[in-house]
């Protein structure tokens, strides 16, 4: 209807006329749905009528999350999931079979590599993880063996790479594979990559969509063929989003435009603080001119976000106590809710890791994530300000 982003996350999906006059959408909390007689089951089984049966396949509430997420993404169809990784899992099994070859950039999500490099071989499926931002890589490899799937992420963690979508769909027409973006760092206010080339867009629901840090979910959105068979392994698997998260990513969603607003002041204005600041080595913002990928994000985003990674002019001991020393924010993983967080990859995601693969990744002992809230840009520019006096 042509609305912009903001009412269409305050309004898209909902019914027009809600149970009792209701105005948000209840949380229709069952399993399963009951027919009142055997011609209403048999008008359901020949599809003569559309309705719900059972919680596996479908629910009213979770029903109204995926059309408002199908609209803020302007896609044709769309499936959600009780986690991120459950989107990505069941996207890649449900695209993917054995003797299928899957091309991977090597920033992905630690688990999501884990996923393709681990599980996917014990079924047939071969992955080949290629550079981020390396496309002469890409392409020889996709050259050399054709791949079904092609799964980039974009911005990246830590580093917020930005995926060249122009090259991507021009190898995407060139070699015909699925291109699929996992785009939890982005959101759809702040790039919408089916329009630029992309077939299927994953999400951690977890992060931005919902928001709150209250909730896990996942969603996979594009065209209608393709949802499907991702739709059929998960309904045949499981990985149902619940009714009451759903609820929960419902609410979350009316602010996402509102949010990202914020989120992406608050991370340029944070970043340009950092930068200035003389215990901060570097930071990574594709909003800063200095970022590597500065013009892919000025030729593909609107915003970009609150995640802001930077590397301090200290070591590990001097790293710890500035985390240690900060008030406002947080320590502890995850990103994209109104509460500003922070993490040190090196010790939360990467201690396992020996040295050396940790130096090969660029997770370095003094580099810092923070992922802004929607605070007072002020407030978390004092508390960083407060915790580098004291390193
Ligand atoms: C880019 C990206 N994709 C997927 C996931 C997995 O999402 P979840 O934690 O909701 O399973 C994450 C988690 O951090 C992520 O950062």
């Amino acid at each position: 209807m042509g609305f912009g982003i903001s009412t269409r996350a305050v309004h898209a999906g909902e019914p027009e006329r809600q149970y009792m006059d209701s105005i948000t959408t209840p949380i229709v909390m069952t399993s399963s749905f009951t027919f009142t007689n055997m011609d209403e089951v048999l008008d359901y089984v020949s599809g003569k009528v559309d309705r719900f049966e059972y919680g596996r396949y479908g629910n009213p509430t979770t029903a109204v999350v995926i059309k408002k997420l199908r609209e803020l993404e302007g896609a044709e169809d769309a499936e959600v999931f009780d986690s991120g990784m459950t989107a990505v899992s069941c996207t890649l099994l449900g695209l993917l079979q054995d003797g299928d070859h899957l091309v991977l950039t090597d920033d992905a999500y630690k688990k999501t590599l884990m996923f393709c490099e681990k599980v996917l071989p014990r079924f047939g499926i071969r992955t080949t993880v290629v550079k981020m931002g390396d496309y002469e890589e890409m392409e020889n490899v996709l050259r050399r063996n054709p791949a079904k799937v092609v799964l980039s992420e974009s911005p990246t963690n830590p580093y917020l790479n930005i995926a060249d979508m122009d090259i991507l769909r021009e190898f995407k027409e060139r070699y015909g594979f699925v291109l699929v973006v996992d785009a939890t760092f982005a959101t759809p206010v702040n790039q919408q990559p089916l329009s630029q080339g992309a077939d299927v867009v994953v999400h951690s629901a977890t992060k931005y969509l919902g928001g709150h840090n209250d909730l896990l979910g996942g969603a996979a959105l594009g065209r209608k063929e393709l949802i499907e068979k991702i739709r059929d392994y998960r309904n045949t698997t499981g990985g149902v989003m619940d009714p009451m998260t759903s609820y929960l990513l419902l609410r979350g969603l009316k602010t996402l435009a509102l949010r990202m607003e914020r989120h992406n002041t608050n991370g340029f204005l944070v970043a340009q603080y950092l930068e200035r600041h003389p215990r901060v080595r570097r930071v990574y913002y594709p909003g800063l001119p200095s970022h590597h990928d500065h013009k892919r994000a000025l030729r593909y985003m609107r915003g970009c976000g609150g995640v802001v990674t930077f590397e301090l002019n200290a070591d590990l001991e001097r790293t710890l106590k500035f985390l240690s020393a900060l008030r406002l924010f947080k320590i502890g993983p995850s990103f994209g809710g109104v509460e500003a967080l922070v993490t040190h990859p090196m010790t939360i995601s990467y201690y396992d890791y020996p040295a050396e693969e940790r130096k090969r990744l660029g997770i370095l002992d003094e580099l810092v994530r923070l992922s802004v809230g929607i605070e007072d840009s002020q407030d978390l520019i004092e508390d960083l300000s407060q915790a580098l006096a004291q390193i």
